[in-house]
């Protein structure tokens, strides 16, 4: 499935061809792969390099993934159950040292997924983010401790095809992906007015 991104002045293929897909081939991910993207989301920038993410792990047949599977809203439980891998994004909220409020948590967590994301890419291989699930069932199914906040559930896998998909996924899997304009996004002497 050829999604990429319609760009304007050109980008590297990693990123013009990445996309968040719903469909998933039914084969495991091999753990060297899987050992590089999450050595790459390790080697992520964060506030005072806190680090403040952390990831849970699981592989489709494992207890782990069943707990994170049944934390997901009914929508992305859906097509979500076809990844071989399924991972918790938590943010730790303070700083270790001094124990005061890291306000970069969730943003350093997000750019170490991007991280993660860009060395998938790489690997061959597909993520998909989600907000949605249920706070309190992966903080309960994995005892999860109130400095942390559970940011996002991750799929990650080789592309499937959205044939595999029901009509109304099909639909959303074949649609056009589409962006700002840089003018709405990338101002210049005061806000709002575009830098281009
Ligand atoms: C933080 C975050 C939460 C998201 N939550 C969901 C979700 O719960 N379910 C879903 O199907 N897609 C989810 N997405 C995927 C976005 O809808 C998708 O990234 C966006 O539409 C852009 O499409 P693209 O990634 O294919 O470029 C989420 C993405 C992010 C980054």
């Amino acid at each position: 499935m050829n999604k990429q991104a319609k760009t304007k002045y050109g980008i590297h293929s990693l990123l013009e061809n990445r996309w968040s897909p719903r469909s998933f081939r039914d084969i495991s991910i091999e753990k060297e792969k899987l050992q590089r993207i999450f050595e790459a989301a390790s080697w992520s920038p964060s506030c005072f390099n806190e680090q403040p993410w952390r990831f849970i792990v699981g592989e489709k047949g494992n207890e782990t993934y069943n707990k994170i599977l049944e934390g997901l809203v009914e929508f992305n439980k859906k097509w979500a159950v076809n990844a071989p891998v399924l991972i918790v994004s938590l943010a730790k909220k303070y700083f270790s040292k001094n124990y005061k409020e890291n306000f970069h948590f969730l943003y350093d967590t997000g750019q170490a997924v991007a991280h993660l994301t860009f060395q998938a890419s790489y690997e061959g291989l597909y993520v998909h983010q989600m907000a949605g699930f249920n706070f309190e069932t992966i903080k309960n199914n994995f005892d999860i401790p109130d400095e942390f906040y559970i940011v996002t559930v991750i799929a990650v896998g080789y592309i499937g095809s959205p044939d595999l998909l029901d009509d109304k996924l099909k639909e959303s899997e074949n649609s056009e992906r589409v962006r700002k304009e840089l003018s709405e996004i990338f101002f210049k002497e005061k806000f709002g007015l575009s830098w281009e």
